[in-house]
């Protein structure tokens, strides 16, 4: 290996052991784990001679400033925290391939014509505070900032105090338009959150667009009881509305979108108790805006008709939001030339790199709209992703940091 493969072998080694539990990765933002996800970063940067800077939405930002010519920057990057038990590469692959990426530039000797900003953002899964994308977010004006600061985790810590134990100014939060302004572009590599590309027989690909997906919190209040006691039509179960809505998303999702309920939380959780609450989130995604409308009104009724049947009380909130998202297409056309597919490892046929659309949501999506951004994926052989089966193999990895140093070659160069 290269000494910039080995160099990248090496960063991501030394992240893995951060944040690891029996059942997979728990980096949530501001707690310990993401603390050390920090220090690792601040490492990574020092050791390659780039200032680090937390900004005022506690995103960190290392910077190559090259001849600094006063052109805007080239900013390159992901998240570090995690989903609960998620695997090892969502986010970290595209922070660790964006220093390897600079160790390989430099060691062909390249010196950037303009900034180039190493990034991780904060809380992209939403896993502490409920929001995906928050550091984004707020760093595009696209979430009000007394908002973000008001928001709590399970524990009804809030953001602003999570923020300010950590040693920042929550009162600095919010829209940060002399950051935006100083950025040219933004590429953000992550794993392939499916097993395109695996069909394909590419190791690297392009994302052309995000599908429109959003977060939408469900409580129904019944009454408590007792579980031996209380005669079935004497019952108001809030469990029963619930597990009829979560069928009725199965069902609405069936035409070709998707609806998930992945976090339930029955109160107060005796097992030989009927609920008082149920508490529930559907995440829901779409090829369009007007599918997840739809989508969404369906299950919202489903859930009212339910929770009516059995005398209980429903609100339905929605709790984020992203619209559809279309990556700049001059940009994913300058990068597509850019990565011929002897330099991706694209299938042998004479293909351009491929060009997929996702569901997942990322910060890339979220900068969309204030500048022009592009991604790139990473080959994931199973398509297995925020579950501790994630995996990309190195040799692709490195295909990865190649395709980003080529990006940068480019984006950055004279
Ligand atoms: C982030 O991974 C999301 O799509 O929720
Ligand atoms: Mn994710
Ligand atoms: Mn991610």
């Amino acid at each position: 290996m290269t000494g910039s493969e080995t160099g990248f072998a090496e960063l991501w080694e030394s992240l893995l052991p951060v944040g690891r539990t029996p059942a997979g990765y728990r980096r949530y933002s501001w707690t310990p784990a993401d603390l050390a996800c920090r220090a690792w970063f601040a490492e990574a940067a020092g050791a390659r001679n780039l200032p680090v800077e937390t900004d005022r939405n506690g995103n960190l930002w290392a910077w190559w400033r090259g001849l600094d010519s006063g052109a805007p920057a080239v900013a390159v990057g992901s998240h570090l925290d995690s989903v609960p038990d998620g695997g090892a590469f969502d986010g970290p692959l595209g922070v660790a391939s964006a220093f390897a990426a600079i160790d390989l530039l430099r060691e062909r000797g390249f010196t950037p014509a303009r900034p180039v900003g190493v990034t991780a953002f904060t809380e992209e899964e939403g896993a502490r505070f409920g929001v995906a994308c928050l550091g984004s977010r707020l760093l595009a004006g696209a979430i009000e900032p007394a908002a973000a600061a008001g928001l709590r985790d399970g524990d009804g810590i809030s953001l602003a105090e999570a923020m300010a134990a950590a040693g920042l100014d929550p009162a600095d939060l919010g829209p940060d338009d002399d950051r935006i302004a100083g950025l040219a572009a933004y590429v953000e590599l992550h794993i392939e959150q499916g097993s395109a590309l695996d069909g394909l027989g590419a190791a690297v690909g392009l994302a052309a667009g995000i599908w429109p997906h959003g977060r939408w919190r469900l409580e129904f209040a019944g009454r408590a009881d007792h579980a031996g006691t209380t005669w079935i039509a004497d019952r108001h179960d809030p469990m029963l509305p619930f597990a009829a809505t979560v069928l009725a998303a199965r069902a609405a999702a069936a035409g070709g979108a998707l609806a998930t309920f992945g976090k339930v939380i029955a109160e107060p959780g005796a097992a030989n108790g009927i609920s008082s609450a149920v508490r529930a989130w559907l995440d829901a995604r779409a090829p369009d805006e007007a599918t997840l409308d739809t989508l969404i009104t369906e299950v919202s009724a489903a859930a009212r008709t339910a929770a009516a049947e059995h005398g209980v009380a429903l609100d339905v909130r929605r709790e984020s939001f992203t619209p559809a998202v279309s990556f700049d297409p001059a940009l994913r056309d300058r990068l597509a030339a850019i990565l011929s597919p002897a330099s991706a490892g694209a299938a042998p046929n004479g293909g351009g790199i491929p060009v997929l659309p996702t569901g997942a949501g990322h910060d890339a999506g979220i900068l969309a709209a204030r500048l022009p951004t592009a991604m790139l994926f990473v080959r994931n052989p199973t398509g297995v992703s925020h579950s501790p089966a994630e995996h990309a193999d190195l040799a692709d990895c490195l295909a990865g940091v190649t395709a980003l140093a080529a990006v940068l070659a480019d984006l950055a160069g004279p």
